[in-house]
């Protein structure tokens, strides 16, 4: 991880043109597992090239897989099928990310061979417990610091397939328990409290696994073997959504984002900022790799505050840093519950919002699942990212109709899921510079 990174962000004029965001932070990190543990090789196309799923790629590489990238944003994985991953004699470095490691955590559950997952200082605060105990549920042994990384999985555990019913809706908890799946005997079934991201579900079944999913639940056998195929990765419909909500706030803005992923489970916030007044449109709705994907139209709309419907929460979890901001900057109340899982993210993302945004002047009451803001004016000021990826590129969108500069201290983390934003931020219109 690169040296302590500040920034500052100020307003400039409108944001204008086409902002090609990059590729799918869930589909990429599945997209490499499937493909390692399949027979033959998979070319994936439009892979993230962010340090969480190049981290990935390492643990993957570190277990006897071959992994070549031709070119930025593509990767051919050469599949060692279902058993010939090799155990590794150093620690797996999962760096910052809870997918990786959650999902890894599935994977190498029922494995021959013992492995530990380690991560960064924020990934080892990260709660494991939930992946954790239904895994030893199906058999597996696997010592944590606490309920938290390092995670230490014994290999050589007979796994069994079980029926869980998620407590909480998490994708990467129904993904790991899938992915146990493939090694377990018997049947492994997920039931989620909300429908959340089928992305494992729908790349099972196109690596030709025999898996049967609707919303909120899924349901494998073990015993069969995946084929290579090739994956396509929209992009990050998480990344675009610092694009919807800055140009919304900016007024004469118009942005073009071409070919994001619009599956609906992760949607949720063009909902939100549609009932919020803004302007958004889906233009060339098609199908690619599988999933929908459509060009995105944004142009700048006045905002106004919302009670934000509950069932949006779980279609828009990675989006709230920046629901908080298009809330502070819009007229009146917006209110958001519900959404207490944002306390066990890359940091307390209602914590560390609430103390930015109060930093810059906003009203907000912080509650124990959510918070309320009065929004309207945003004023300027040194907040924290607490190297939390979404909470520096949100108060970057702050910036823009904030009433002098926005300093963002450690940024460091955002090429986690999004290399490259500073100079795409600042090719639409921001005006974004490193070094505070
Ligand atoms: C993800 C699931 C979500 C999300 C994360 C990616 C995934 O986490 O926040 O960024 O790829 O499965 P939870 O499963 O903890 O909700």
């Amino acid at each position: 991880m690169n040296a302590r990174l500040d920034w500052s962000s100020r307003a400039g004029g409108p944001l204008r043109g086409d902002v090609r965001v990059p590729g799918d932070k869930s589909v990429s990190h599945r997209g490499l597992m499937l493909a390692a543990i399949a027979d033959g090789s998979s070319r994936i196309r439009g892979f993230l090239e962010g340090e969480d799923t190049r981290a990935t790629a390492a643990v993957l590489a570190q277990l006897g897989v071959r992994i070549d990238a031709p070119s930025p944003g593509e990767r051919i994985v050469h599949g060692v099928g279902l058993h010939g991953l090799r155990r590794s004699e150093q620690p797996l470095d999962c760096g910052n990310a809870g997918t990786g490691m959650r999902l890894l955590a599935g994977l190498l559950a029922g494995q021959a061979f013992d492995s530990t997952l380690v991560g960064d200082a924020s990934l080892s605060k990260r709660p494991m417990r939930r992946v954790t105990d239904p895994l030893a549920q199906m058999g597996a042994r696997i010592d944590t610091r606490d309920g938290m990384p390092p995670l230490r999985l014994h290999g050589g555990s007979a796994l069994c397939g079980i029926h869980y019913e998620l407590p909480i809706a998490s994708a990467q908890v129904k993904s790991a328990l899938l992915l146990a799946g493939l090694y377990a005997g018997g049947t492994t079934e997920v039931i989620e409290p909300h429908p959340t991201r089928d992305y494992t579900e729908r790349m099972l079944a196109a690596f030709g696994w025999p898996i049967t999913f609707e919303p909120g639940r899924a349901r494998l056998e073990g015993g069969h073997r995946l084929r290579a195929t090739d994956v396509e990765v929209p992009a990050d419909f998480s990344s675009a959504a610092f694009f919807l909500v800055a140009a919304s706030m900016v007024p004469g803005s118009e942005l073009r984002l071409p070919a994001v992923g619009l599956n609906p489970r992760r949607t949720g916030l063009l909902q939100a900022l549609r009932l919020m007044g803004a302007d958004i449109r889906v233009e060339r709705l098609r199908e690619a790799g599988g999933e929908p994907v459509g060009d995105l139209l944004v142009r700048h709309a006045p905002l106004h505050g919302i009670e934000l419907p509950a069932a949006l929460v779980p279609d828009m979890i990675d989006e709230f840093p920046v629901l908080f901001v298009a809330a502070a900057a819009a007229a009146g109340r917006t209110v958001i519950r519900g959404a207490a899982e944002l306390r066990v993210k890359e940091s307390d993302r209602i914590a560390t919002m609430a103390t930015g945004l109060r930093t810059l002047g906003v009203a907000i009451e912080e509650t124990p699942d959510g918070a309320i803001i009065d929004g309207g004016r945003i004023g300027a000021g040194t907040v924290e990212s607490l190297t939390d990826h979404r909470i520096a590129m949100s108060f970057a969108v702050a910036g823009l109709t904030a009433a002098g500069p926005v300093r963002i201290n450690d940024c460091r983390h955002v090429a986690t899921s999004f290399p490259g934003f500073l100079d795409l931020a600042n090719g639409c219109g921001f005006v974004l510079q490193d070094g505070g």
